[in-house]
């Protein structure tokens, strides 16, 4: 589902990442981990297609994002989304609104689009705040309806950057619990986190960023 082979990332002539290899089949929960800096974010925006190695070879479903088209880019996108770490939601829009956003851009009806995002807020669980303007929810609420945003679509594989990074513990579980059932799906899910208390002492797999080289479950 995801190969990266020989991957190296350069900004400005330093290298992030230096050939790093690793797969994650379909259906996986995987956690991503390492200290600040060390290439978490750019190892998901290479799976996502916006950023682009130096070297290497990265596969995503059928495509290769390494070497992908301009013009496939929309499709890349149907089969694997984002959760940003600052959401990017548009926050004078509803919650129907932001979340009803890639099944616009897709040109679904209108009564399937309603249909489709209450029955995502229902799976979050905030469909109380179908008609909030974003900007007047919680940081925890507006993750949420940036992960609904993200699934609305049933994409194959989602991409998360620090989801629980401005959340209390509680809220965070919660956010966990979340996308361990849009897991159970069959959505393969990839985490960047700094925050090794979810998967300490648990089973999850984790790959561990240092120094430009991946690791894989550290102790
Ligand atoms: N667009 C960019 N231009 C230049 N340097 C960049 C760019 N993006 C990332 N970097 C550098 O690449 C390195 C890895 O950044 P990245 O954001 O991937 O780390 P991270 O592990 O996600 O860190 P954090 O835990 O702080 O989010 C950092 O040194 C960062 O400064
Ligand atoms: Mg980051």
């Amino acid at each position: 589902m995801i190969i990266f082979q020989g991957v190296h990332k350069y900004y400005s002539g330093i290298p992030v990442l230096q050939n790093v290899s690793f797969s994650i089949q379909k259906g996986e929960f995987v956690f991503i981990t390492g200290p600040s800096g060390s290439g978490k974010t750019t190892l998901l925006k290479l799976i996502f297609g916006s950023e682009f190695p130096d070297e290497g070879e990265i596969r995503v479903a059928n495509f290769e994002v390494s070497n992908i088209k301009q013009k496939e880019i929309p499709r890349l996108r149907r089969v694997v989304t984002f959760v940003f770490q600052d959401f990017r939601l548009r926050q004078d829009l509803t919650v129907f609104d932001n979340i009803a956003l890639p099944l616009r851009i897709i040109g679904e009806k209108e009564k399937d689009i309603r249909q489709k995002v209450m029955e995502v807020l229902k799976e979050v669980g905030i469909r109380h705040k179908v008609e909030s303007v974003v900007k007047t929810l919680s940081g925890g609420e507006q993750q949420k309806v940036a992960i609904a945003r993200a699934i609305i679509t049933d994409p194959q594989i989602v991409l998360a950057d620090e989801p629980t990074g401005n959340l209390d513990p509680e809220a965070s579980e919660d956010v966990i619990a979340l996308f361990k059932r849009i897991n159970t799906k069959g959505c393969t899910v990839v985490i960047a986190t700094h925050n090794s208390d979810f998967f300490k002492n648990k089973q999850y797999r984790v790959l561990s960023l240092r120094e430009g080289k991946i690791y894989e479950n550290p102790s």
